[in-house]
């Protein structure tokens, strides 16, 4: 028997996502499930209850009927006290918990003896876990918004532009936290033309920053930041002073800085001081992701735009459903993604599995037992470096540096084969062949070692540059099929029927391989192009 989703309509003010646009909804019925949706839960984010119909779902018009009919709630926002209230014994829900600032809403739904799964919980360094990380998604479109609330409010163009009215120079912009939201601000404001920096405690992010087309500025202190699991630590007094600095020349000199900064579970650091705002050009503008958590800048109002020093800062906390028809959209995939891990059967009916560690990451009530926090994750142990330094030379000995070393006995019988037809083709074969076969053997062995001891990530750019020897091999076919004219007129003879068609097979299979490198590395660039 199927079970019934129901995607309520979000009550918080200011909320306009929607957990389940109708794309979602017919997928959902693919997996086996009933959609039920509340009457106008689309509307904010421009999906009217008629797509909804289409796509299959039955709309319902009033909340505590939907809430009543439905075997699986998904939700955006944790669920006011009312909503709890509707809740019955055995009903699953889905939505964003923060468990750890939440505790009494946790009592009140284990209370209800529901089983809920908080979005926010999943354990995101499992690359399984990915597709379904509603956080990242969500993270990358405020960073995104706060571009584009900064270019709102910026009284200039971000681009540099040669005008016969004179030249404008590009603005410049400064990124304090290289995560998710940081990475996305950064790749907008490069692609509105402005000149991008930005700074993370994590040395790591260094290379991301600058694939993104920023460029990052270092805190002039040696300390790593990185505290694992791709989150930061509270740093040394003596770096934050450095960085203090730091961030004080930048405020001076760019226009718009975008701060992002967090160690989850922490206050925001307060990294633009009112000093700084102070410094900054008429004009300039600070937009604080982490005004939600207390901000970065002092000067931060939470979920208002305010003009302080002659400084726009923007403390806004519903950047995400600024784009809520994006953002909806992005944040039921991650939840269809959940749907299909649930439900892996596709008959309608969801398995609560404890034992999958992606489920159990984000299960914070299983029937109305608590099961938050979970137990750490038990993540595979890197080998350890003595151990690989050691595998390594024994390897290379063998000859086989990317793959297991052969058995003993196997290579012994090999070497002994080897040597002995080595030796017949010595005794019996004519001395004009033997000097060419010596080579062709030399240059098996070195291409051998060349290509088995190539990384596998490396083995398509590779054959990118192997088209140079094919195009060797190409020229010795061709000279082989129409020899020189001298040679050919001396010798009074056209060469041998036979090696002419191997001739032509060569040339045959090296073009293979040649207009295959290049439709090769042709995708793969396209894979890094936009
Ligand atoms: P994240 O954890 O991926 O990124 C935070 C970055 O800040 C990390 O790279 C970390 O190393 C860095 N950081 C921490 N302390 C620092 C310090 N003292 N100096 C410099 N860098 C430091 O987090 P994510 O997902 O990018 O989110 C960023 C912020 O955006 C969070 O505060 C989040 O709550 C907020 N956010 C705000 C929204 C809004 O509507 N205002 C919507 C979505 C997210």
């Amino acid at each position: 028997m199927s079970q019934v989703i129901g995607v309520p309509r979000e009550t918080a003010a200011e909320e306009k996502r929607v957990a389940t646009v109708p794309e979602v909804v017919e997928k959902l019925i693919k997996l086996g499930f009933k959609v039920k949706v509340q009457a106008g839960a689309g509307d904010a984010a421009n999906f009217a209850d008629d797509t909804y119909r289409v796509a299959g779902a039955e709309v319902v018009a009033d909340a505590a009927a939907l809430w009543a009919a439905s075997d699986i709630v998904f939700k955006v926002r944790g669920p006011t006290p009312e909503e709890v209230g509707l809740m019955r014994a055995g009903q699953t829900l889905v939505s964003f918990l923060w468990p750890a600032q939440n505790p009494e809403l946790m009592q009140q739904l284990a209370a209800r003896k529901v089983t809920v799964l908080a979005i926010d919980s999943l354990p995101r360094m499992l690359s399984r876990a990915q597709k379904m990380d509603a956080l990242t998604s969500m993270a990358g479109i405020a960073g995104y918004r706060a571009v584009i609330e900064a270019a709102h409010h910026f009284g200039r163009f971000l681009t540099g532009q040669i005008t016969a009215a004179g030249k404008v120079p590009p603005a410049k912009v400064f990124i304090a936290g290289a995560g998710v939201a940081g990475l996305a601000a950064i790749g907008t404001a490069v692609g509105l033309g402005a000149i991008v920096r930005a700074n993370d405690t994590r040395a790591e992010v260094a290379d991301q920053v600058q694939s993104m087309g920023g460029e990052f500025v270092k805190v002039d202190y040696e300390e790593e930041g990185s505290g694992g699991g791709g989150y930061a630590r509270v740093m040394s007094e003596g770096f934050q002073q450095a960085q203090r600095e730091m961030y004080a020349k930048q405020a001076r000199e760019v226009d718009i800085i975008i701060t992002t900064a967090l160690i989850p579970g922490k206050p925001a650091p307060k990294l633009i001081t009112s000093e700084m705002v102070k410094s900054m050009k008429p004009g300039s503008v600070i937009v604080d992701l982490a005004a939600e958590q207390g901000g970065n800048c002092e000067l931060t109002e939470p979920g208002k735009a305010v003009v302080r020093q002659g400084v726009t800062i923007v403390g806004y906390t519903d950047l995400v459903s600024r784009l809520a028809r994006q953002s909806s959209t992005l944040y039921s995939t991650n939840l269809f993604r959940l749907a299909e891990e649930l439900c892996k059967t596709k008959d309608g009916v969801i398995n609560v599995n404890m034992e999958d560690d992606a489920i159990r990451g984000l299960t914070v009530i299983k029937d109305g037992a608590i099961t938050w926090p979970p137990p750490p994750l038990k993540l595979p142990a890197p080998p350890p470096a003595a151990a690989k330094a050691a595998a390594a030379p024994a390897a290379k000995a063998h000859g086989h540096g990317a793959g297991e070393p052969m058995a003993g006995g196997a290579l012994a019988g090999i070497s002994i084969a080897a040597a002995l037809l080595l030796w017949l083709i010595g005794a019996y074969a004519p001395a004009a062949f033997l000097g060419h076969f010596t080579v062709f053997v030399l240059g098996c062995f070195v291409g051998y070692m060349v290509i088995w001891n190539v990384t596998p990530a490396l083995h398509t750019p590779l054959m990118s540059v192997t088209n140079a020897i094919s195009s060797i091999i190409a020229i010795g076919a061709l000279i082989q099929i129409a020899p020189p004219a001298a040679a050919a007129a001396g010798a009074g003879g056209r060469p041998d029927e036979l090696i002419r068609w191997i001739a032509v097979a060569g040339i045959a299979l090296t073009c293979i391989n040649m207009f295959g490198g290049f439709a090769v590395t042709r995708r793969m660039l396209a894979m890094f192009r936009k």
